[in-house]
């Protein structure tokens, strides 16, 4: 008689930290579907599902790379037409003192690697509240604490310095920005850029600049990269193709180091470790990099006639609707307004899907000031599916809580 486990395999207790509301939700959307409903996803962070679609050069690009054979391995930081591009993009937005550039897996990865390669038991690195739940996850993995500091919602969402200045510890070893920012969709002034800078000079932080949105500035206003105000500093800035290039599915993403080569060394010595130990990412996908940052960037003019238009709609709603307010977003594709309910964020999210099939993603799954609720809005929709999903928000709040 073979011998059989019944000892239930439990997962790792540190996983008990790790949580992506995002995803999460889709439970209870699944109930809905079950029920022969059709879902409004206003949720989803993913252009492609909606009417954007990735430009043909890139993909011919892939297909020639695919072609000429580039199937096997890659080098670890990547194929160097590729590298070569992203650092003359990086000239392009003013960053200098590049020590590294690597390619990975989507930002994601770059994130997993970067966070791994710095930090020890016990550190603790700064990271937005609201924010992308991906740092969480990541430093959850690590199994360490969250050190989260708050953006202010009354500035704007900039980030709020005198909070980050209260949370710096001897064991701080960095700081993210995320910039356009996910959830809020706030664009950092330059000012505040120059202010983090100076912290981190101050407390030997590295700067970990997640711009992977940095096209996608809805009013055409110029992105100023947190690299190039701050040469002397080290900072990890992040991109990829997911978002700019809409092409999430390749999951290419990567990382520029910049800072004093003498300071920064050891720790992208470190990183490069990591690369190394994982292979490498995608090798023929890499090949839309030169394609994408090199070539016409046509499709961002329509994107962002796109985003404007849906922004302004979705703006709109929120001054019209009763208990809804939101700093209006200025990047990226997120909206993150307020909700005066008297119930958490969560309950309000789960019964608007059960009852008017309108999926968005509750505040407590990014994170907020206590005693205060909001929902994110993923705006990529077309204006139709928007109207219609807002209608259904706007009646939901009124039946559920009244209109004054
Ligand atoms: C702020 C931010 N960083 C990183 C990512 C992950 O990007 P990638 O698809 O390159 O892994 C996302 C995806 O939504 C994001 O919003």
């Amino acid at each position: 008689m073979p011998l059989t486990q019944s000892r239930e395999i439990s997962a790792a207790s540190r996983l008990e930290n790790v949580r992506y509301a995002i995803r999460d939700l889709a439970c209870v959307a699944d109930e809905v579907i079950a029920q022969g409903h059709k879902v409004l996803p206003l949720n989803i962070g993913d252009p492609n599902v909606f009417d954007f679609q990735t430009p043909p050069h890139m993909i011919e690009a892939v297909y020639k790379a695919m072609r000429d054979g580039k199937n096997g391995y890659s080098p670890s930081s990547g194929v160097k037409p590729a590298l070569d591009s992203i650092r003359g993009e990086a000239a392009r937005k003013g960053i200098t003192n590049i020590q590294d550039v690597f390619i990975t897996s989507g930002v994601s990865e770059t994130v997993d690697i970067c966070l791994a390669a710095l930090l020890n038991p016990g550190d603790n690195l700064l990271t937005p509240c609201p924010d992308y739940p991906l740092y969480s996850a990541v430093l959850a993995k690590l199994d360490l604490k969250l050190n989260a500091y708050y953006l202010n919602e009354e500035d704007g969402w900039q980030p709020d310095l005198e909070d980050i200045r209260k949370k710096i510890t001897p064991r701080t070893r960095g700081i993210v920005l995320i910039n356009p920012n996910n959830p809020t969709g706030s664009v950092c002034t330059r000012k505040m850029l120059e202010e983090i800078a100076e912290l981190a000079r101050r407390h030997n932080l590295v700067i970990f600049a997640d711009e992977i949105y940095d096209k996608l500035i809805v009013d055409d206003d110029p992105h100023v990269a947190m690299a190039a105000v701050a040469p002397d500093v080290p900072v990890i800035t992040f991109g990829g193709l997911s978002k700019n290039y809409l092409a999430p599915g390749w999951r290419i993403g990567w990382g520029i180091a910049s800072g004093e080569a003498s300071v920064i060394k050891p720790y992208v010595d470190g990183i490069n470790k990591l690369l190394r130990a994982r292979l490498c990412a995608n090798h023929p996908e890499q090949y839309a990099i030169p394609a994408a940052l090199d070539g016409p960037q046509d499709h961002l003019v329509e994107v962002k006639r796109k985003l404007r238009s849906r922004r302004d709609l979705t703006q709109k709603w929120c001054e019209d609707t009763p208990r809804v307010s939101c700093i209006a977003p200025r990047g990226a594709f997120y909206a993150y307004p307020k909700i005066d309910i008297p119930e958490g964020d969560e309950i309000f999210v789960r019964e608007l899907i059960r009852q008017k099939h309108v999926m968005v993603v509750h505040g407590s799954g990014f994170g907020q000031k206590p005693r205060t609720q909001h929902f994110r809005i993923v705006f990529l929709p077309e204006e139709q599916t928007l109207t219609k999903a807002y209608a259904g928000i706007a009646e939901f709040i009124g039946e559920r809580y009244g209109n004054s």
